[in-house]
């Protein structure tokens, strides 16, 4: 069975370093993992909760392709010491209404590209507090904080550093080990 993997960058930036991780993820999939790039984080509206009522349609199938993934990977870039807006925005809409979240027991896997040292660290910190919230199943290790963003990859955006392509397989097969966890859990249940 293919295990399907909704994949999501917090950059709207034609040539985001984080959606070229995201790339990478797609190639550097085992056999039987299939990665889907989510690319209409910039057409979704501001959260607001009057909107609950009638839910615009792309938060609709946000919310359903969340629904219908086996796990998120997100890639997030680090804006001002923490997680882009639109990014958060996506989340928002995903985690309502009340009690409702299809990010709820979801298996999420988080990585991030910046062009400072730290990789996105700080914002990093700031998405896992946002997970723990939303009692998604977050995976710890690896942690894939790519610094030097401009170093680590070619002019056509293919991830050329060893270590992070490495890192982010890693952290792909990792995220695969927790699916199939809540997986056996469901079936066990
Ligand atoms: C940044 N950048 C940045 N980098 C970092 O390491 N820490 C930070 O706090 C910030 N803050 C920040 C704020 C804003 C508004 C922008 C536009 C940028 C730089 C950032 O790491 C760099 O632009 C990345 O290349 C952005 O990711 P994408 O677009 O390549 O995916």
């Amino acid at each position: 069975m293919t295990i399907k993997i909704l994949a999501i960058s917090g950059s709207l930036r034609k040539a985001s370093s984080n959606t070229a991780l995201l790339r990478a993820a797609k190639q550097l999939a085992p056999e039987g993992v299939e990665i889907e790039i989510y690319e209409a984080l910039g057409q979704l509206p501001h959260y607001d909760q009057d909107l609950e009522g009638d839910v615009p349609a792309n938060v609709v199938e946000l919310r359903q392709r969340i629904a219908e993934a086996d796990g998120v990977l997100i890639a997030t870039p680090e804006y001002n010491y923490s997680v882009p807006g639109v990014l958060k925005n996506a989340l928002d809409w995903a985690s309502r209404p009340y009690g409702e979240s299809v990010l709820t027991g979801k298996p999420v896997a988080i990585m991030g590209a910046s062009g400072s040292a730290f990789g996105t660290v700080r914002a990093q910190n700031h998405l896992r507090a946002v997970f723990h919230f939303l009692d998604s199943k977050l995976v710890g290790k690896p942690e894939v904080q790519v610094g030097n963003n401009w170093e680590r990859f070619d002019n056509d955006g293919n991830l050329v550093d060893e270590t992070a392509r490495n890192l982010v397989a890693g952290l792909v097969a990792a995220l695969v080990v927790v699916i199939d966890d809540v997986q056996k859990a469901k079936v066990a249940a």
